[in-house]
Formats: C-alpha cells, structure tokens, sequence
C-alpha cells in the first residue's frame, strides 16, 4: 500500500515507518523536523520536509497515498500545561487540516497517535477503551477532540479512522530510539544519568495512592506499539472509528523504573525527591485486551528490563548482551 507516515522523523513514526517498509510498504514521510531528526527517517522513505497544513495536500497527491499513519504532534505534558495553545493548534488545528486533506483527495484510512493520557485520573485499573474520556492536561484534551473529530469523520465522509492510545512508550528498534531536546521522559532521563550526562534524576511526587508513592506507568515497547499500527492499518473499516489501547497491563513505579535501570545500566543511579509535576495521574495501566482479541496483537517485548535494555543499547552503542556481561 501507499502510505503517508506524518511525523515520520520522529521516535515512534520512525520505527513504524520502518516496519512499514520491512512490509513491502511504499512509505512517504512529512515531517517539519521541529522535533524529529533528518536522519531517524529510514533509507527507503521519500521525505518531504514541512508542516501538516503547508504541504499535506501537495503530498497526498504527489505520493497516491491509500492511507495515512498521523504521528506529527506535540507530545510533553508539562508543555501543554505551561502553552495549551500550542497543543489545539499544533494538534487539533493541524489533524484537522490533515482530515480535509485527506477527504479532498479520498483518502480513507487513518492511524491515529492517540494517547492515555484521555483517560485522566482514571477510576479504576487496567484502563478498558470505555472508560470516562477525561483529560487532566491540554495534552490529553487535545488528543481526545481529535478522536472525536475521527469518530464524526469516520460517520459522515465514509473514513476507516483506528485512534492507538499509547502508555508510556520506550526502548528502540532498528537503531532508531528516543531523541528528545531537552529530553523530559523518565527512563531515556534515567539512562542519561547511567551515562554520566546528569549526576541524579527528581523523582516527581512521592505521595501519589500508590505503593511507593510515585507514579505507576505502564510501559510498552516501541516495537511491539508499531506492530500494532500495521495490524491497525490493515484493520481500517471504511465509516467506522475503533479505538484501542496499547499497553502490557503491568504498573510499574517511577522508583520501580530507576531500580531497572539501575539493574541494566550496572549504574547507581542517584534519584532525589521532587515536586509532583504538574498535569501527571497517580497510576495509568492499559487493558489492550481489545486490540489482542480484535486486531490479533500480542506484544512479544512485555519486559521492563528488555525494553531498558533495548533503549541502553541505543544510547550507548552497545549490545545487550554486552551490557548483561557488563
Ligand atoms: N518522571 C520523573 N522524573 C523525570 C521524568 C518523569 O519522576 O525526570 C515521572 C513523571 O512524573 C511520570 C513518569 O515519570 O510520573 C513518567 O513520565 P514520562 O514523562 O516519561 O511520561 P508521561 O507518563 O508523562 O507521558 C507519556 C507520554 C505521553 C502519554 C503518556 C501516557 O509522554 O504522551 O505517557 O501514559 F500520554
């Protein structure tokens, strides 16, 4: 098929794009590069340099593209909270030009980065897909509207839409892993520190409901989450929007986190108590019970440690092996 992986330069949309190709894909990227990196795009993909609303059009045309996997997005919680505006309209306004784009040249798939964080503060875990859509930060909330845009597109121009809403996502594939400037998410921070690039890590809140009191996230690998999306793509049904959750099922602490790290990296780790960080819930776990029995998924990474060491390989050029033997 040809597809159009928006934010192909970026973590997850690189390793997607990836196995997009390792499928027998034609893969087209647009990317702005604001935050994704010229050489994550895999050899093999036509890059097209630029921003959502300037050039998706021009592109879908140019490229045929039978579907489109939309990852261009801001994605840092504390941001979203300190600059909304910049997540309705770098978000929302621009999936929104992307949809019309899309139906000006009848395009009828798309594969949504949505994300956990609709939940909020959920009542109850594993999270199911119906539970409360309930955003705690403008993140969540502008992900949410644009599932629901995707659920009016999909009801009255005819779209096959499937929203991922992705936990905590992590490790690396195919020497393609977490690049952030500055960098805010916790285990490539972690690792950061075993490296000697910090000399500790803050531990945001220790006086959540939780075992240990930090926050309870629930970690995916980065490939078993984009082998969902090939399974999402082949499973768009023209005018439905479905709507999965991606996840292993398994909590871990922020503290629980370090201490793999810690394990992995054969590195102390200093870890100091901070503030609670604004816009964070006390635990987020994903029921993917429907995208296991729905989409055929099943997660062949599911371990903690496995999808460190997969992220230390990255950063540090060594194998995991090497790392084990230390
Ligand atoms: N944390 C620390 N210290 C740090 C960095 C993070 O204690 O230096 C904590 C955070 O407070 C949070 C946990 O580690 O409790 C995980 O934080 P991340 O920033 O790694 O990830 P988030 O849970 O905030 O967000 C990520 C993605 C979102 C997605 C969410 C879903 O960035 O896009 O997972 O769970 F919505």
């Amino acid at each position: 098929m040809r597809v159009l992986v928006t934010g192909g330069a970026g973590y997850i949309g690189s390793v997607v794009a990836a196995q997009l190709l390792e499928a027998g894909h034609e893969v087209s990227v647009l990317d702005d590069l604001s935050t994704g990196h010229r050489d994550a795009v895999p050899a093999g993909c036509r890059l097209f340099e630029g921003g959502i609303r300037e050039r998706g059009a021009e592109v879908l045309a140019e490229t045929g593209a039978e579907a489109v996997l939309h990852f261009a997005a801001r994605s840092v919680v504390p941001e979203s909270v300190a600059h909304p505006e910049r997540y309705w309209d770098g978000n929302l306004g621009c999936t929104l030009a992307l949809l019309e784009a899309m139906r000006t040249h009848g395009v009828g798939r798309i594969v949504f980065s949505s994300t956990a964080a609709v939940y909020g503060e959920p009542e109850s875990s594993p999270i199911p897909e119906d539970a409360p859509v309930r955003p705690g930060n403008p993140y969540g909330a502008s992900k949410a509207a644009i599932d629901t845009a995707l659920t009016e597109y999909a009801r009255l121009h005819g779209i096959g839409a499937v929203s991922l809403r992705y936990f905590n996502v992590a490790g690396a594939y195919a020497g393609l892993g977490e690049r952030h400037d500055p960098e805010t998410h916790l285990i490539p921070i972690v690792l950061q520190v075993a490296r000697g690039l910090r000399e500790s890590v803050a531990v945001y809140g220790e006086d959540y409901p939780t075992a240990d009191g930090s926050c309870v996230r629930d970690y995916i690998h980065v490939a078993d989450l984009a082998e969902a999306h090939l399974l999402a793509l082949d499973g768009c049904r023209p005018g439905e929007h479905r709507v999965f959750n991606l996840g292993n099922g398994t909590g871990f602490s922020v503290r629980e986190v370090i201490d793999v790290c810690r394990k992995v990296t054969g590195h102390p780790v200093p870890a100091v108590s901070a503030e609670r960080r604004p816009g964070d819930p006390a635990t987020l776990v994903a029921s993917s019970e429907s995208a296991r029995r729905e989409l055929g998924w099943t997660p062949r990474r599911p371990e903690l440690h496995r999808i460190v060491a997969d992220a230390w390989e990255f950063h540090t050029g060594r194998t995991a092996a090497d790392t084990a033997a230390g």
